[in-house]
């Protein structure tokens, strides 16, 4: 079955063509990053405009690349949750228009199950069920993905998500929007015990977290650095910075891997690229001789790929739509309106 795939939900315009939920045939991606980097983040109504410019050249492009047929085309899929409206609308209004005019089947698609999925892509063997640690530039929870379409948040952040923390520090400390893979590359020349930060301490919910603490305490280590004239060793606070994310999440997914018994796991969206965070998972992991699956680079960040995964398992458990579908900003990875 061969689904093309549509991602418009953040800042790249991307659209895949993905066989059977597991080989990607082709995955195109137009970053819009250059253009929101001098306004330090993205700006909504740009996004939107710019994902309207792209988004037929790179159908258009997947066709050619991959040399398929519209008629080949078996399905279209779509992020239709969550994002920024406009720029969500745009891909769900796309791919509404292809399934009506191709007269196949519209799969909606949560944006974080496909960055769960994207690591079907990446681990053929891998199958469900498995813990997956989702830690993006807007979520960060740990899922009990239980089933392809069958999953439980155990835990999730009860403020801010963990690539916010990265790209506001990262902006900060001057580093070009998105801040995390610069921090990342900084932080590898530092000493990671050299400023001491908070770690957020178990609540009522083991597996929740917060990171608003560590983010508030790392911009007033910053800003007082600045009033006082005190020269800071920049790849030390980015390492202590990640160190800091890193015991916050590498504690509660062992726990989560302890009580739920699972013997696998994978980690999922763009903070999912982190060096840190990869090796701490990964030993830990070992550690506990749990099978760890670390997607490339890659497939972290976001894709369509992941969609065309995920919209595999969506359309065979019967979770496909008609033309009433909307976009939206905030949903549960569960379907929920929140
Ligand atoms: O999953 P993603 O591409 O988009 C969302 O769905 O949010 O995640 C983007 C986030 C950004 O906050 C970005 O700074 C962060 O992933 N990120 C990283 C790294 N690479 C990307 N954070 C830490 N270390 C990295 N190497
Ligand atoms: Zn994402």
């Amino acid at each position: 079955m061969n689904i093309l795939a549509i991602e418009s939900s953040c800042d790249e315009t991307a659209v895949a063509i993905v066989r059977d939920g597991r080989e990607v045939l082709t995955d195109c991606i137009a970053s819009q990053v250059e253009l929101h980097r001098i306004y330090g983040g993205v700006v909504p109504e740009i996004a939107s405009r710019m994902h309207i410019e792209a988004i037929w050249g790179l159908a258009d492009q997947a066709l050619t690349r991959t040399g398929l047929t519209r008629a080949q085309i078996d399905a279209v899929a779509v992020t239709y949750a969550p994002g920024l409206i406009g720029a969500v609308l745009v891909g769900v209004n796309f791919a509404k228009a292809a399934a009506l005019a191709l007269g196949k089947p519209l799969i909606p698609v949560h944006h974080i199950r496909g960055h769960i999925a994207a690591n079907y892509l990446a681990f053929p063997e891998l199958e469900p069920p498995f813990l997956c640690l989702v830690v993006s530039g807007g979520h960060t929870m740990i899922v009990d993905v239980q089933d392809y379409t069958k999953m439980q948040i155990l835990g999730t952040t009860l403020d801010d998500a963990a690539g916010e923390c990265f790209d506001k520090v990262g902006r900060v400390l001057g580093m070009p929007y998105p801040g995390g893979a610069a921090l990342d590359r900084a932080a590898q020349q530092g000493d990671d015990q050299k400023y001491s930060l908070p770690r957020s301490k178990p609540g009522a919910n083991p597996y929740d977290m917060s990171f608003s603490g560590l983010k508030t305490a790392s911009l007033n280590l910053i800003h007082h650095a600045d009033q006082v004239g005190e020269e800071l060793d920049i790849p030390s606070l980015c390492a202590s910075f990640t160190a800091a994310v890193s015991d916050t999440l590498v504690p509660r997914v062992v726990r989560a891997l302890e009580q739920t018994g699972r013997k696998r796991l994978a980690v999922a969206g763009g903070v999912a690229a982190n060096s840190r965070i990869r090796a701490d998972i990964l030993s830990a992991a070992q550690n506990m001789g749990v099978e760890v699956c670390l997607p490339p680079l890659s497939l972290c960040g976001d894709n369509a790929a992941m969609i065309g995964a995920q919209a595999y398992y969506e359309y065979q458990a019967g979770n496909t739509a008609d033309m009433s579908l909307n976009a939206y900003a905030t949903k549960s990875i569960l379907g929920e309106t929140i």
